[in-house]
């Protein structure tokens, strides 16, 4: 019989030197962790759409000008793909000097100390020195919101990847988070001048749990530390067993 839908066509392309072969429609960075090429990465995750805002993961194509972004570039048959030459490690560096001279200095009393990307992606793209100084205007923003019952957000510590703002519209279906303003002054706003309690946010944690940084955090969290160990749990009342966190 006549399948039900057509079968997804493979692309062959190189990188790093082997030869990946993936769907149609994959992208770069996905096709390299396929093969366990792991391209640096901040606003990018394994769930949500890409975005191509952090520019943390560019490479070179061979024939193409500039430097794409691996997450929004989709692969092509016979694309030659490099992730490691000395230009991008210069250019990623860059890339992370410029966050971090916007970023407070605060890491080994920030409750994401250990868990946080972006101190992650600076020790991977092998950061030592900011030529740029610390001074940026994130550090003397001190207006944190903390109105709502669950999560604070403190935009010192916000890279604004987006990936907040896209989780709650991807997984939640909700628009409750926009991204105001722009350059340094730009942050994640829950709308017009309103507080993030005003707004049409449900508390279901998906914009905490996308965060890279300390920016957005679980009250819980911030009182009582980490938690130790999880504990996935169903409840009699629910089939879809949630992430219980159990001391
Ligand atoms: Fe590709 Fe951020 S991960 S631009």
């Amino acid at each position: 019989g006549t399948p039900a839908r057509a079968a997804t066509a493979m692309v062959t392309l190189t990188i790093d030197g082997y030869e990946v072969t993936v769907p149609e429609g994959t992208s770069v960075m996905r096709a390299a962790a396929e093969h366990g090429i792991n391209i640096p990465k901040l606003c990018a995750t394994d769930s949500l759409e890409a975005f191509g805002s952090c520019r943390l993961c560019l490479v070179q194509i061979e024939g193409r000008r500039g430097y794409p972004a691996s997450c929004t570039t989709p692969v092509e048959a016979g694309m030659v793909v490099h992730t490691e030459t000395p230009k991008l490690h210069d250019m990623r560096r860059n890339v992370m000097e410029l966050y971090i001279s916007d970023h407070p200095l605060d890491c080994l009393t920030c409750p994401a100390n250990g868990d946080c990307e972006l101190q992650d992606m600076a020790g991977v793209v092998g950061l030592r020195e900011v030529r740029y100084g610390y001074k940026g205007a994130n550090h003397l923003d001190d207006t944190k919101d903390t109105t709502n019952p669950y999560f604070t957000y403190d935009p010192a510590k916000c890279i604004v990847c987006n990936r907040c703002v896209r989780a709650c519209e991807e997984t939640q279906g909700t628009f409750a988070l926009t991204i105001g303003a722009k350059g340094f002054a730009s942050r994640v706003t829950a709308g017009q001048g309103e507080d993030f309690i005003d707004s049409e946010c449900v508390s279901c944690g998906a914009c905490v749990q996308a965060c890279p940084t300390a920016t957005l955090q679980e009250k819980s969290v911030i009182e009582l530390g980490q938690a130790e160990h999880a504990i996935v749990t169903t409840c009699a009342y629910c089939g879809v067993g949630c992430g219980f966190k159990a001391e």
